[in-house]
């Protein structure tokens, strides 16, 4: 079996509450792409810190018109081999700093591109999610893949630096195992899709 080329995971996070636990999330996550042999660049909404949507960057006549800010967004985003996705859940939905961003970009930017998805919930919810964020990526033609986790109850299972409270519990082995099936899975897909592209061209219109 050939072994598979590092990727590039643009990993975009959802929160900019204070105390947000989307960091926590995010380090499981990191670590399962280092561990996997792949790179990663973060989209942070605190730090992107992007306006409400006004005009996506493919409604503007020319790309060179839209804010300079948005089409640094767009490149880090076109660097991407795959998305990694990780999402709190707000009234059961994509939180509101996640769906921002999104919409700002068209179908160039997720076409044929694997996304997997983690969640995360305070309580003892955050896999409904799903529900409405793989619609969202799918409309813009990216793949949501199969592999589902999602960390429930996260601020007792992870710390503020994002290790494991408990790091010999099964509950530990279970999430690592699943954040690590997502990045697998996901690196999978971003393979094949970029194989195919090699031979096969860009997908048709
Ligand atoms: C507006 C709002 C709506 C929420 N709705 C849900 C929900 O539908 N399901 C759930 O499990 N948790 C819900 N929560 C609780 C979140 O799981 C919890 O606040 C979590 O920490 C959010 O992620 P963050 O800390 O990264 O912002 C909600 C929180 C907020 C602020």
């Amino acid at each position: 079996m050939a072994t598979q080329k590092a990727l590039n995971f643009v990993t975009i996070t959802s929160s900019m509450r204070p105390g947000r636990m989307s960091d926590r999330v995010l380090a499981v996550a990191l670590k399962a792409i280092k561990e996997q042999g792949h790179d990663y660049t973060v989209m942070d909404p605190k730090e992107l810190n992007f306006p409400m949507l006004e005009r996506p960057i493919h409604w503007y006549p020319s790309k060179t018109q839209a804010p300079q800010w948005l089409q640094d967004a767009e490149a880090t985003m076109l660097s991407a081999d795959a998305f990694l996705f990780i999402s709190g859940e707000y009234n059961r939905c994509v939180p509101p700093a996640l769906a921002n961003i999104i919409n700002h970009f068209g179908p160039n930017v997720f076409s044929a591109k694997a996304a997997g998805i983690i969640s995360y919930s305070l309580g003892n919810g955050g896999a409904n999610v799903r529900f409405s964020l793989a619609p969202m990526i799918q409309e813009l033609g990216g793949m949501p893949t199969p592999a589902q986790c999602c960390i429930n109850f996260v601020s007792k299972k992870l710390n503020e630096e994002g290790e494991f409270q408990e790091p010999d519990s099964t509950d530990a082995a279970a999430i690592a195992s699943k954040v690590q099936r997502v990045v697998k899975q996901t690196a999978w897909y971003a393979s094949a899709f970029i194989n195919h592209r090699r031979d096969f061209g860009d997908l048709p219109n």
